[in-house]
């Protein structure tokens, strides 16, 4: 098995999979400035990708670059077959792993069973791994997943500790509480303690508020994890894979220049396939924390296309 998390060096650290936000191209501008050790696609339905009429539009979930590598496919659904179906085609992508989607909250796919709706049913979420790693043929398949459906539930990261996973992902919340309480580090401690009794060999990644290299690095040391998956701190700071620490605070020239080639690599990627509104989401991870910032935020959220972004950073006159 050509198994990408046991060739990664320790403490792994991951950008985690975000819907409208990880694509390709956020997945290279976070590269270029502070690369994390593995990066997630966004996450891709099975429906989507085993029908002739729904492929296109998802696989642009899946488009992905070399300088993106190492790079695992995330796919959800319920039904076994078209995992395993997915799962094939995602090896014949070249990614270098599958990852099951057991983890959104998002109650339309709960109630379809799907996602986090696997926790109420382990016996589907059973073969849908079992499935998953037929098609995947060598590449490994892991699963990210929350502590539990209304409570903390030990017998579901029990049952997944079963199954052979090369890593097991855990966001230390559980459905209930979507994003709504701080996450329980200490239970995902318990889920490492777990892990050494039933299955050593999984690794184990923990997911939850971090905020900077070193939080993460803190809280590998007090619960023992393997790794961390960073996600939503990653708009406030576009460094957080900075294995060095360092603080960055670039120059508001700086910070527009990048704007600006984020928004040229979304333009040149994706055309009129994707909205420019979808692009505005990021401006604020670019102008914010300095004076006059949400003044000339302001300005930005009213562009409508790269022309008038490069206009406006154009006008805008610095201070030597
Ligand atoms: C906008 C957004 C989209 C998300 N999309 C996905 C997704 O596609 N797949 C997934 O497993 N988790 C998804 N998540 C959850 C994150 O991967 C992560 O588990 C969660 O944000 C907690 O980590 P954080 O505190 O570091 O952000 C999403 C979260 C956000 C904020």
């Amino acid at each position: 098995m050509k198994n990408i998390w046991k060739s990664l060096k320790k403490p792994i650290f991951i950008l985690a999979p975000m819907d409208d936000v990880t694509d390709t191209v956020f997945r290279q501008i976070i590269g270029d400035l502070a690369a994390p050790d593995l990066y997630f696609t966004e996450f891709t339905s099975v429906d989507g990708l085993v029908s002739e009429l729904g492929r296109e539009a998802v696989s642009r979930r899946l488009q992905f670059t070399e300088k993106e590598r190492p790079i695992i496919a995330q796919i959800w659904g319920n039904d076994p077959e078209k995992f395993k179906k997915s799962a094939q085609i995602c090896a014949e992508m070249g990614f270098d792993g599958i990852d099951i989607n057991m983890g959104c909250p998002e109650k339309s796919v709960v109630k379809r069973g799907m996602c986090s709706g696997l926790i109420h049913n382990p016996a589907l979420a059973g073969l849908i791994i079992k499935a998953t790693k037929e098609g995947a043929g060598d590449l490994p398949v892991s699963v990210k997943t929350r502590l539990g459906m209304r409570e903390i539930q030990p017998d579901w990261i029990k049952f997944l500790l079963e199954q052979d996973l090369p890593a097991l992902i855990i966001h230390g919340r559980t459905v209930r509480e979507m994003s709504k309480v701080p996450a329980h580090w200490d239970e995902i401690k318990k889920v490492v303690d777990l892990k050494n009794e039933i299955s050593p060999q999984t690794i184990i990644i923990g997911n939850g508020d971090v905020q900077s290299y070193q939080d993460g690095i803190n809280k590998v040391k007090e619960t023992g994890v393997d790794g961390i998956m960073i996600g939503t701190g990653v708009f406030k700071n576009l460094w957080i894979f900075d294995k060095t620490g360092k603080s960055h605070n670039p120059s508001t020239e700086d910070r527009l220049q990048q704007l600006l080639k984020h928004t040229k690599l979304f333009v040149e990627t994706w055309g009129d396939i994707k909205s420019f509104a979808i692009l505005k989401k990021f401006f604020k991870c670019y102008i914010s924390d300095f004076e006059g910032a949400s003044e000339l935020r302001a300005k930005f959220m009213e562009t409508k296309n790269l022309q008038q972004v490069e206009t406006l950073v154009a006008s805008q006159k610095f201070d030597l």
